[in-house]
């Protein structure tokens, strides 16, 4: 028989593996007045992995991150951060684990009257009271760079691509070293080239900084280079979830069709 140790033990290496969920979302339901859009969800990523989420427009992928992030609140159903369950913790809880939070949203929400150096500083500004202006403008330098956009400082949102506001919007995501990134259509709107440069963005993040990542996104072409495992969302349901050939190998007519139109 297992005793208390055994099982202390077997945890310990779960956690060293690395398996062990950082965010997981268990039987999620969430309704709008007469409107289901989540009808049972669950899902979870471990740290130093990528879940993407697809699905057609209006299927909930924004309403599921809002409700991870905690803007909004599950009717029923759990969304746990380390297997920390988010409802009924205390305000100051929930800030400390937002802040191990990243994240971007649909469309860049850049700051339009900042520069992109006061983007990216906003979160420091925020919650590091501790870091001296100097130490401030060194991290954003660096965080810029890491996302290939030093030099723009001093620009203004307006005067730069799409494809670097998502960037800057990245770097802004990264400020305060999270071990989650939770990212809403990164590709959305781009060219295909910009896309493709976005999602090696992406990749190179994932494999200097190990965290666990959900990526909402309509392009399937870059969830197979982003993810380790998709999740397709129908009807407030997991259609299914797996390696892209499981999805390629799947019988089911929904996933067919999903990957034949995408
Ligand atoms: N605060 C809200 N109040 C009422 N309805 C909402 C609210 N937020 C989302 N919805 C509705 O919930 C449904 C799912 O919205 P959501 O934004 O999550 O879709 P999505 O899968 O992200 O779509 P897209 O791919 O177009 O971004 C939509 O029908 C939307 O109108
Ligand atoms: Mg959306």
């Amino acid at each position: 028989m297992a005793t208390t140790h055994d099982i202390a033990i077997k945890r310990e290496d779960a956690g060293e593996e690395g398996n062990a969920p950082v965010v997981a979302v268990e039987n999620l339901h969430k309704a709008f007045g007469n409107l289901t859009v989540l009808n049972g969800i669950s899902l979870s990523v471990g740290r130093g992995e990528t879940l993407a989420v697809l699905g057609r427009s209006g299927t909930g992928k924004s309403v599921l991150l809002r409700l991870i992030i905690g803007l909004e609140k599950p009717d029923s159903g759990s969304v746990s951060i380390h297997g920390q369950d988010l409802a009924g913790l205390a305000l100051d809880r929930m800030g400390e684990i937002r802040l191990k939070m990243g994240f971007l949203f649909q469309s860049a929400a850049l700051y339009d009257s900042l520069t992109v150096g006061g983007n990216v500083a906003f979160p420091l500004e925020h919650h590091r009271r501790d870091m001296s202006r100097a130490e401030r403008t060194g991290r954003v330098r660096k965080l810029l760079a890491e996302v290939g956009m030093e030099g723009n400082l001093d620009k203004m949102p307006s005067d730069i691509s799409g494809g670097m506001q998502k960037r800057v919007g990245l770097a802004r995501a990264l400020a305060l070293d999270p071990e989650i990134l939770l990212l809403d259509e990164p590709t959305a709107g781009l060219d295909p080239i910009s896309s493709g440069e976005i999602d090696e963005l992406i990749l190179k993040l994932q494999r200097e900084r190990r965290m666990a990542s959900i990526v909402v996104t309509h392009d399937l072409h870059s969830a197979r280079i982003i993810a380790n495992r998709l999740a397709i969302l129908d009807q407030g349901n997991v259609v299914i979830e797996g390696s892209f050939e499981d999805l390629q190998q799947s019988e089911i007519a929904f996933v067919k069709e999903f990957l034949k139109q995408s």
